[in-house]
C-alpha cells in the first residue's frame, strides 16, 4: 500500500485489512456475548456504513435484523452540523434491541439526533457502534457503547468513507497525509 491521490488530496496508509477485521471481529464477539438470548435490529446510517455493516453482521450469531437510514451532515471534509434526513425507517423500533451503526462518529451531531428520535419509540434498548471514533472532536453526551477504534482528529477514507463521494471502495483506511 501506498500513498493514493483523491481528487485534490493526498492520503496515506492507516488501518489495513487484516487489522480491520480483526476490529471488526473483536466488537462482534461483544454483542454476540452482551446480548446472547436477545434479538437485535440494527439501523446503519448510509452511506458510509455499508462496508462495516455487512463485514459485522457476517459475524453476528445471534437473531438479527438489518435496516438503513441515510442522513448526512458532511460536505467535503467538513462537518456542516446540519443533519439532512435523506430516508427514514419505514418499521418500528418499539420494543427491540436496537443497534445503530456508523462508519464514524466524529462530531457526534448525525448520531445524537437519530439516538434521540429512536428513543421517543420506546425501544427495549438502545446502542450505538461506530468502526471509527474521533474522541477530541466528540461534542455530544450520547454513550457510543462500542467501537472498533478510537482514530485522531484526523480525516480518513476507504472502507465506505469518502471524500466528496469518492474512496468508499477501498478496501482499507487511509489517513489525510498532512
Ligand atoms: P458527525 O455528525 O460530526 O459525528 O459526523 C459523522 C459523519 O460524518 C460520519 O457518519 C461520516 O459519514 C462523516 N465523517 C466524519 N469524519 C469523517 C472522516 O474522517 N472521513 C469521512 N467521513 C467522515
Ligand atoms: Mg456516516
Amino acid at each position: 500500500m501506498s500513498e493514493i491521490q483523491i481528487k485534490d488530496l493526498a492520503f496515506v496508509p492507516y488501518i489495513n485489512e487484516t487489522e480491520l477485521q480483526k476490529l471488526i471481529s473483536d466488537v462482534a464477539q461483544k454483542i454476540n456475548s452482551d446480548y446472547k438470548g436477545k434479538e437485535i435490529l440494527f439501523v446503519g446510517v448510509l452511506n458510509g456504513v455499508f462496508m462495516f455493516a455487512s463485514d459485522l453482521m457476517k459475524r453476528i450469531d445471534l437473531k438479527c435484523q438489518i435496516s438503513f437510514v441515510k442522513l448526512s451532515s458532511y460536505d467535503g471534509t467538513e462537518t456542516t452540523g446540519i443533519i439532512k434526513e435523506l430516508f427514514g425507517l419505514t418499521e418500528s423500533v418499539e420494543s427491540k434491541h436496537v443497534i445503530l451503526l456508523e462508519d464514524i462518529v466524529d462530531t457526534g451531531i448525525t448520531i445524537e439526533g437519530l439516538y434521540n428520535d429512536l428513543l421517543k419509540q420506546k425501544p427495549a434498548s438502545l446502542e450505538i457502534c461506530t468502526l471509527l471514533f474521533k474522541p477530541d472532536k466528540y461534542t455530544k453526551g450520547v454513550p457510543i457503547k462500542y467501537v472498533a477504534k478510537s482514530v485522531p482528529n484526523e480525516f480518513v477514507v476507504g472502507y465506505g468513507l469518502d471524500y466528496d463521494g469518492f474512496g468508499r471502495n477501498i478496501p482499507s483506511i487511509y489517513q489525510l497525509k498532512s
